[in-house]
């Protein structure tokens, strides 16, 4: 499970990663984000090709060039990035939900940008729920036997935040990091553990994003069908 792995262990697989942070329009000029670099599935998408895989990243808002050998679609929204990969995912091994999809998007769109208004104060925001891509995938896969992993960001009790997460989602393996001020968000560097629905928990230490991504490789690979 080191860094490293070049053996071409997921030669004739087809795995699905989404990588960056949503971004929910609320007027032509604004909207709501967050801070995900994309990094991390970036590092994802360069190991599978490094493994052999057939790799497509769905990209959310990350500025980053598209990795070489890597089909790369390109989405703003969480109910576009749902929409990709749920087609991406009707044929593929494995999902890896790295992006940090926003839970709440505005519940209007204005078409024209919103002013402000003389001696007023602004209007309460009003938000709707974003579908859950990744209960949704683990629910009813797309493809029978496909490995689905996802992300937690935690600030607080991480690991027991991890595990009511990896049973609330219901996927096979959840990828839980400690999340800070600057921790993690637009970093090089990762800690984590691997939480996986059968029980096994693997602490990955702190070190290269691309150290993370080649031991979730390597976690999915004997789930496999
Ligand atoms: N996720 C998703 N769709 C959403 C929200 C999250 O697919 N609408 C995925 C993320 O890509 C990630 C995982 O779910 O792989 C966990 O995201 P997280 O924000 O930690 O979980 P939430 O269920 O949204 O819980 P919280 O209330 O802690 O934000
Ligand atoms: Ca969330």
């Amino acid at each position: 499970l080191a860094r490293g792995v070049t053996a071409p262990d997921l030669a004739g697989r087809h795995v699905v990663i989404s990588a960056g942070g949503t971004r929910e329009p609320l007027d032509p000029v604004r909207y709501l984000g967050n801070r995900s670099s994309g990094k991390q599935g970036y590092a994802l998408a360069r190991t599978a090709v490094a493994r052999g895989a057939r790799v497509t990243l769905i990209e959310a808002n990350t500025q980053l060039p598209d990795p070489a050998g890597v089909d790369v679609i390109h989405v703003d929204t969480a109910v576009r990035l749902r929409e990709a990969v749920l087609k991406a995912a009707a044929e593929a091994d494995a999902v890896v939900m790295a992006a940090a999809v926003a839970d709440f998007r505005p519940a209007e769109y204005a078409s024209g940008k919103i002013k402000k208004k003389d001696g007023q104060e602004p209007a309460p925001l009003a938000l709707v729920r974003n579908p859950d891509i990744l209960a949704e995938l683990s629910a009813d896969r797309p493809r029978a036997g496909q490995v689905i992993v996802g992300f937690a960001a935690e600030t607080d009790d991480v690991l027991a935040n991890g595990r009511r997460k990896l049973r609330h989602k219901g996927c096979d393996l959840l990828v839980v990091n400690e999340v800070g001020e600057d921790k993690t968000f637009g970093s090089e560097e990762n800690e984590a553990v691997v939480l996986a629905a059968d029980g096994e928990e693997t602490p990955v230490p702190y070190g290269p994003k691309e150290a993370l991504a080649d031991t979730v490789w390597s976690l999915v690979l004997p789930r496999l069908l």
